[in-house]
């Protein structure tokens, strides 16, 4: 790959890439970071007049597997066995250090990955609820409190050790981006839960649910409830979970209006795998 392959490559990602078609910037530096570390493992496509048509990004993962990052052929070359050729350079590069199989994962190609021989081997479900537009009211009998450092002592009682340091773990990682979004759930003034959210550093339009602790399975999808109602009067236009989230059932979200995530940085994903021959 010359240097000058940069400026088409990113041409490429922002026309191809619908999750990341914002966020050239983002790409742009990433893309520079893999150059240096990792620059045995890029490779473009070029037609025969030597105009890049595609390009992938790998990188060896531990001591058995490689990576794939970033895949993407420009669109008026799509299906015509470009990502293919470009998956080969990728497989041949990993079979001639002598590793095992190729891992990575996709919000949207996985049949594209199906196709040259991937398995999906796990999903991590996530889901959005989009705000705009919709009324939301405070779930009845459910209120939030702030939680202040000096709080934190309150909720040992309430949870297991293992349970308490992962509070704090998600407590202290928005403690200075997002400390209101730390929020004791009480019913009846007794603590009921725990919600933290987080705003979403890439797609600042989206605060995710980052914790949840849940004393009363009774309150659980009340609860989403109230992060949602917060998420729209705190301005944001999506609020998103991963799945699977204690007590609350797949099928209650969708019917509320939750659907799977294909925003910037934030979807569902599908972990896929190919073993490489011997
Ligand atoms: C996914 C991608 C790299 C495939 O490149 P390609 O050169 O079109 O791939 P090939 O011609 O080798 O294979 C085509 C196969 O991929 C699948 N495919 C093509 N476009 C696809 C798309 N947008 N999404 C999912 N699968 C797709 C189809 O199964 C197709 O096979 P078929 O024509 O027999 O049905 C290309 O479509 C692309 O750049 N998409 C946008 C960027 C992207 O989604 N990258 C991966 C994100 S992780």
């Amino acid at each position: 790959m010359k240097l000058e392959d940069v400026i088409d490559i990113v041409r490429i990602a922002n026309q191809s890439f619908l999750e990341t078609a914002r966020l050239t910037r983002l790409m742009g530096q990433r893309f520079v970071q893999y150059m240096r570390q990792w620059p045995d493992w890029l490779f473009v496509a070029e037609t025969s007049e030597g105009k890049v048509v595609g390009f992938i990004f790998g990188s060896p993962d531990g001591e058995a597997h490689a990576s794939i990052h970033w895949i993407a052929v420009h669109p008026k070359f799509q299906g015509m066995g470009i990502g293919g050729m470009l998956l080969k350079a990728i497989e041949e590069k990993a079979s001639s250090l002598g590793l095992k199989a190729i891992l990575t994962g996709t919000p949207f190609a996985l049949r594209f990955y199906e196709k040259y021989g991937f398995k999906c081997v796990g999903i991590r479900r996530r889901l959005v609820l989009e705000l705009i537009g919709k009324s939301l009211e405070p779930p009845e009998g459910l209120e939030s409190r702030l939680i202040a450092l000096e709080g934190l002592r309150d909720f040992i009682p309430l949870m297991d050790r293992e349970e308490y340091l992962r509070f704090i773990s998600a407590y202290f990682s928005v403690y200075e981006s997002d400390p209101e979004k730390a929020l004791a759930v009480l019913a009846d003034n007794q603590i009921v839960g725990i919600l933290i959210g987080r705003r979403n550093e890439v797609y600042p339009d989206l605060v995710t649910l980052g914790y949840i602790f849940v004393k009363d399975s009774a309150y659980a999808f009340r609860m989403l409830k109230l992060f949602a109602y917060r998420a729209s009067t705190g301005g944001y236009r999506w609020v998103g979970v991963e799945l699977p989230i204690p007590y609350v059932e797949e099928g209650e979200l969708l019917k509320e209006g939750w659907q799977d995530a294909q925003l910037p940085s934030f979807w569902t994903g599908y972990q896929l795998r190919k073993d490489l021959q011997k």
